[in-house]
This record gives C-alpha cells, structure tokens and sequence, in this order.
C-alpha cells in the first residue's frame, strides 16, 4: 500500500504494547474539561475584537460559528465514540483517509493546540494587566508592553500544573469551571436590567459577508472566522478518549453536553454586553467583559469579572496542553514523530512533550498580537474539523455494519454541512492567516517526507 495512503486498522485502538495512559476520567471531568476548554478568551476577550468587526451583529457571528461548532461536535462524537484512544481528529483521519492526510491533520492540531494556549494566555494578561495596573505595576511589564510577560507568566505556570498529573489537573480544572460559570452569571445579573435596544440601532455596519480592511476581515463572516474560537475545545475532550473510564458513554456525554450549555451561554452574554456598551470602543478594550461592567459604573463587579477571568481561564490553556501531549504521543506511538515524545512518567505523564509545548506557547503569547494567534489557531482547527466529518462519511461508506456507539445523526446532511461550513470560515480568515497555514503544513510535508514516512509503524 502506498505510504500516503495506509490506514491504521480501528482494532490498533486497544492495542498498544502496553503504552497506554491511565483511564482515570469519568463523564462528569470530561464535561468539565470540555466547558474548561470552551469558555475562554473567545467570549471573554474576543468578543471585542469580533463586535469591532462586525458590530451589533456579531451576535449572528456567534451563531454562524455556534452552529458550524454544534455540527463538527456531532461529527466528533461518532469517530470518538468508536476510537477511544488519544489523538482526536488526527487518529480519526489515520483509519479513515490514511496517514498522509493524517499527518497534516495532527500537524494542525499541533499548531491549533499550541496558538490556543499561547491566545488564552494573551487574553488572560488582559485581565490581569488591568488588575495589575490598579496597583501600580510598571506598563512595561503588561500586555502592552514590548513583551507580554504576564502571559508568559501563565503559560508557563500551566505547564508546571500539568506536569503534577492528570488526575490532579482534572480536580483543579472543575472547580475553576464552577468560577467561570457563577463569574459569567454575574455578569448577566449586573447587565441586563441596563439593557438598552438603542445599542443595536447600527446593527451590522460591516455587512453580512467577509471583506478584507487593511489586513483585517470585516463583516458578520469576518467576525465569525474569529469567534469561532470561542466554540472550540470540546475537540479537545476526545483526545482523553485513552483515558475516560467508559469512553463510550461518556465521550457523548462530555461533547455534546458541553456544546450546548456553552452555545446558550454565549447568546446570552454577547446581547448583554453589546446591549449595554457601544460596540466602537467596547472592542478596543482588552478586558472588554469588565470595561462593560466599569462603563455601567460597577468597579467592583468590574473587579470580580476580572479576578475570576485571571483564576479560571487557565483551565483553558490546562485543556489545550493536556490535549497537544495527547495528539504527540498519538502521533509519536505511531512511529510519525520521535519515540522520546511519547515517554510517559511513572504517573503517566508525558513530560517532555508538556514541557516543549508550554515553552513554545509562552514565547509567541510574549510576542504576538491575539487577533493573529486567534486566527491561526482557528485555520488548524478547522482543517481538523473538515477531516473528521470525511472520517464519518467514508467509514460509514466502508463499514455501514459497524456498531457505532454514538450515531450522527442525519449524517449525509450533517457531515457535508460541517465541511461547507467550515470551508465558509476557513475562506472569511485574514489573508495573512491563510498563507501562513499553508506556508506550516509545507514545512510539514517535509518533516513527515523526512522522517514520519520511514519511521511509521505502519512501513
Ligand atoms: N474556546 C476556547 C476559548 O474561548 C479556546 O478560549
């Protein structure tokens, strides 16, 4: 067979050699680690880029991008459900469609996984540095400085969470989970009752589609390509398929539970802060949930939106860590990347892939502008997300027979949906963004022509 074209057969998915993770997780810390990995520096951060570029009527950009997410999640479900083992789309796509594309798959994950880290970072130095700067600490070392060090800071310290282990991390990732979720609330109990429709009288003054301003996608579509962010991360609960104690019953449980309790959340919060602030200098804010509660003349609140965001947005970065050591070691145990990668510690750490990830994460939170991470956070993603609903169609074309523990359902609407959709998004990125993913899965085409094609075990 070809070397592009081998496909790993679904039975490799029990075994390993005895290389395998500790199944330690049940439903309930799966649907943590998905609401952990959903709400984030999308609804938190970006909402204020997106409502710059859309206006009011980003509210629709949230629910393009929530209904392209919901579509990709029922996809997800399907391969996940039926190979519990780390790698996510990347493994998906490796018994479906066969390495070569498998490789440029885990190759976006790879990129997607670690922008999303260093993102989250920059969106948690937002809120940080708007702490920090009420008690005087120096511009220079905040998010608008020369460095981001503040987003350093956390990435770095994420990573040193993860390294105590699993187990630990998920305990710690569901209780910030509950602060997100009561910080969100009061955010909603201090914005509604000021709620003013006249917010929304320019309602989408950049149009419905996508057009490129200096660089920049403007528009309802535009705005979506970037907010998409905001939806993602219940990918990331299938990469601990491996370790989810019934993976079958609780993957669904996980996934599709944490879309939709995150999709309603976010209608929610966009009309309340676009329903109470102008949307032309809310988006200029780095902290744009607070600069809300602060123009409505509630410092304190202001505050606690903003301490909550500092304390619980690192579950976001823990999730997408703890995700990209998983895609590794998938991809690693498969021969396509170097065996050390995959070297798990007595207590089923991976160390060194955690640590070269947050490393790497840290260096680019430092240096790059958020909108820019976002987007290319948001190309790898969606790449993945394109293969996985391919997966769902040719594995049902190859093995209609086969029991599928979740079944998509309406699949042949469904699966082209999400390709469609996200094909949509993918085209509304900034040009910039575009080249640049192109321009990394060059790099890695050689890589894996280099190294991953010899070494495979499957050659
Ligand atoms: N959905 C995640 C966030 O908003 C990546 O931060």
């Amino acid at each position: 067979m070809n070397f592009l074209t081998r496909i790993k057969p679904l039975e490799h998915a029990s075994a390993h050699d005895g290389r395998r993770l500790k199944a330690t997780l049940g439903w309930p810390h799966l649907m943590a680690l998905g609401i952990g990995a959903i709400i984030g520096t999308g609804i938190y951060t970006l909402t204020g880029v997106a409502a710059g570029l859309a206006g009011p009527a980003v509210i629709l950009s949230f629910a393009a991008a929530g209904l392209i997410c919901a579509l990709a999640a029922l996809c997800y479900s399907e391969m996940a459900s039926l190979t519990p083992q780390a790698g996510s789309a990347y493994t998906y796509t490796y018994v479906t469609l066969g390495e070569g594309l498998a490789w440029i798959v885990g190759w976006s994950l790879i990129l997607e996984y670690t922008l999303v880290c260093s993102a989250v970072s920059v969106g948690w130095s937002g809120y940080a540095s708007g702490l920090l700067r009420g008690w005087g600490v120096p511009e220079m070392f905040l998010d608008k400085g020369v460095i981001d060090l503040p987003a350093v800071f956390i990435a770095l310290v994420v990573t040193g969470v993860l390294l105590i282990g699993t187990r630990e991390s998920a305990v710690i990732n569901f209780v910030l989970v509950c602060v997100k979720l009561v910080a969100l609330a009061v955010f909603v109990a201090f914005t509604l009752p000021h709620f003013d429709a006249a917010n929304f009288g320019d309602f989408a003054p950049f149009g419905y589609g996508a057009h490129e301003i200096d660089g920049k996608k403007y528009g309802v579509m535009g705005a979506a390509a970037i907010i998409f962010f905001a939806f993602y991360g219940f990918d990331a609960i299938s990469t601990a398929a491996e370790e989810a104690r019934n993976p079958r019953r609780d993957l669904t449980i996980g996934i599709v539970g944490s879309m939709a309790v995150c999709t309603l959340i976010y209608m929610v919060i966009a009309a309340c802060a676009l329903g109470v602030v102008p949307y032309e200098p809310f988006s200029r804010s780095s902290e744009p949930l607070a600069y809300a509660l602060k123009a409505l003349g509630q410092n304190t609140a202001a505050e606690l939106i903003a301490g909550a965001a500092v304390v619980a947005m690192p579950t976001v970065i823990m999730v997408f860590m703890f995700g990209q050591s998983r895609v590794f070691f998938a991809m690693a145990r498969d021969g396509l990347l170097p065996a050390r990668l995959a070297t798990v510690d007595r207590r089923g750490v991976p160390a060194a892939v955690t640590i070269l990830t947050g490393v790497i994460a840290a260096v680019i939170a430092g240096i790059m502008p958020l909108d820019e991470i976002a987007s290319l956070a948001n190309a790898g993603t969606l790449a993945a997300f394109i293969a996985t609903a391919f997966a769902v169609m040719v594995l049902r074309r190859r093995d209609p027979a086969l029991e599928r523990p979740f079944v998509t359902p309406l699949v042949w609407i469904v699966a082209p949906a999400t390709v469609a959709g996200c094909l949509w998004l993918f085209s509304s990125l900034q040009a910039k963004t575009i080249l640049f993913f192109f321009i990394w899965n060059a790099v890695g085409v050689g890589a894996y022509l280099a190294y991953g094609r010899l070494r495979s075990r499957l050659a």
